[in-house]
């Protein structure tokens, strides 16, 4: 029998809607709240950090004690204004909100309306927010509650990272206290800003250094995964079938996205911020390389770029009258858990789940 291409179609469509019932269930672990693991969401939303915002705040696995924005993709009043609407669109005012910086540590800021629309948010316009902003200051509420639960809380910065540097410089003895830090910045095989750089990393070189510096254990989620995590019409698909407010803001933003690709003729949108969130809920999700990352403050053409040192040694160089002499490697420490690798459609498939009828 001979089908026709619109029964086709639709058939695979409905078979397409099964398999992803089906991961939906399955990816949907009943986890009691004491267990998920303590995070900080820092922001500068942005679109894909609403996509990261919904997908930690409809994830069991994760406890998400307060949500700090940073200025990057918009400023920091409208990254702020954008963070509480998002909050309250979730129905979730428990969580504290609250700004930090105003701009990096040493150079202007850079904002990208062009990338996220001129409010950041695709242009949607979320209702006003029932949600208050915290009063204090983002940097110190971090400090705050690291104190308050030491070894349990995971930094996910999703921005540049100004908010975290702060902490860090105000209080060091937060490092040894904070469980893990799941970064989304960075890449060890070129740039999106430019050849070398990736955008949280180049919008606050000085600051990604003493983050990466501080001695915790940090993963760099970086380029390497969003790159190949590429939202597509797939996807959207799925995320169009039901409906409900967070999955109708999700959704235009989504589609907003995958528009914006298809003009530069990619197939899909990268998730980058969402890969971070994804990888503190599950880090089989990727494959990782310990290496040592230093930031570049300085280059001409590599300010930003985030410097992995593959076989964490360098040489040793001695000076002998008017020449260096090689006289031996000396062994570097690692400082990072580089994101190397992604299992891109099991990401999406968690993305699309969690993300789904709500
Ligand atoms: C990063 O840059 C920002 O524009 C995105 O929100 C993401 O955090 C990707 O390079
Ligand atoms: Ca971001």
């Amino acid at each position: 029998m001979k089908i026709s291409a619109s029964v086709g179609v639709s058939s695979f469509r409905r078979f397409n809607v099964l398999i992803f019932t089906l991961a939906a269930i399955l990816l949907a672990p009943v986890i009691p709240a004491s267990a998920a693991k303590k995070i900080i969401l820092d922001t500068d939303p942005g679109t894909d950090d609403a996509l990261a915002l919904m997908l930690a705040l409809n994830s069991p696995e994760l406890d998400v004690r307060a949500i700090t924005v940073v200025p990057g993709n918009v400023t920091a009043a409208m990254g702020l204004d954008n963070a509480t609407r998002m909050v309250s669109l979730a129905n979730r005012c428990d969580i504290p909100i609250a700004a930090g910086a105003q701009h990096p540590l040493f150079q202007k800021l850079i904002t990208a309306e062009f990338w996220h629309g001129k409010n950041g948010l695709a242009n949607i316009e979320l209702p006003a927010s029932k949600c208050k902003v915290d009063g204090r200051f983002g940097p110190d509420l971090i400090i705050e509650l690291i104190h308050a639960s030491p070894h349990d809380i995971t930094l996910v910065p999703v921005g540049p990272l100004t908010n975290i540097a702060l902490a860090v410089e105000k209080d060091p003895s937060i490092v040894p206290l904070v469980k893990e830090v799941i970064l989304m910045g960075g890449s060890i095989s070129g740039g999106n800003v430019n050849a070398a750089s990736e955008a949280n990393i180049y919008n606050d070189p000085e600051a990604a250094q003493i983050v990466f510096q501080a001695g915790w254990p940090l993963t760099m989620v970086g380029l390497e995964v969003g790159n190949k995590a590429l939202f597509t019409h797939k996807y959207l698909d799925v995320l169009g079938r039901t409906h409900g407010p967070i999955i109708v803001f999700i959704f235009s933003i989504a589609k907003y996205l995958v528009d914006l690709s298809a003009t530069f003729g990619a197939p899909g949108s990268p998730m980058y911020d969402p890969s971070a969130v994804a990888v503190a809920i599950d880090s089989t999700l990727v494959k990782t390389q310990e290496m040592h990352v230093d930031v570049e403050t300085r280059g001409e053409f590599t300010q930003g770029e985030t410097v992995g040192n593959r076989q964490n040694m360098v040489e040793r160089n001695v000076l002998h009258g008017d020449r260096y002499v090689i006289e031996g490697v000396d062994k570097v420490k690692a400082n990072a858990k580089v994101c190397l690798d992604v299992d891109a459609d099991r990401f999406l498939q968690l993305f699309v789940a969690r993300i789904e009828g709500k």
